[in-house]
């Protein structure tokens, strides 16, 4: 099984940009500590990051016959990116989008998420520990969906 991590703008800079806000760990030791569970739980994972909203449209769709979920942070395109919401819902794989920061207590064009609608859950405020919860969900939903298609070709025997 496959994770693939979708991260956008402006998140290569982890670190440098606005630490009160985001903290000062890097995108690399966020993506170690995933990998470290993925490890453990004998999945694969992709990390991917861009500044463009037509990469991140593009490796959605990537994900189509590629991955089994999708762990995104569309950053500052969570409230403006129709195209991503429609990719998401458009090859139908689980999703997961994470925010370090709690967006509902920033500014106010930050309180609505295109994205959400169409994800499994969200998780936010939680910091880089976010993402570790959003793989551990993510390992979950992957689990219930192969124990499902499981009991259902036993049923067709
Ligand atoms: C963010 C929140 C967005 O509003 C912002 O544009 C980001 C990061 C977060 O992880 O908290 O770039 O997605």
């Amino acid at each position: 099984m496959k994770i693939t991590v979708i991260q956008g703008p402006n998140l290569n800079m982890l670190g440098i940009r606005e630490q009160g806000v985001y903290g000062s760990i890097k995108l690399d030791d966020i993506h170690a500590q995933m990998e470290q569970i993925a490890k453990q739980n004998n999945i694969e994972v992709e990390f991917f990051q861009s500044n463009l909203e037509g990469e991140i449209v593009d490796k959605i769709q990537e994900c189509l016959g590629d991955s089994d979920g999708i762990v995104i942070n569309p950053a500052a395109y969570t409230h403006t990116s129709i195209a991503i919401r429609d990719a998401i819902a458009a090859v139908s794989l689980p999703a997961i989008e994470v925010h370090l920061s709690n967006i509902h207590q920033r500014e106010e064009f930050r309180h609505k998420s295109l994205i959400a609608p169409v994800c499994a859950g969200q998780i936010l405020g939680m910091g880089p520990y976010g993402y570790h919860l959003a793989m551990i969900g993510m390992i979950q939903i992957l689990n219930e969906v192969a124990a499902i298609k499981k009991a259902r070709t036993e049923a067709q025997k």
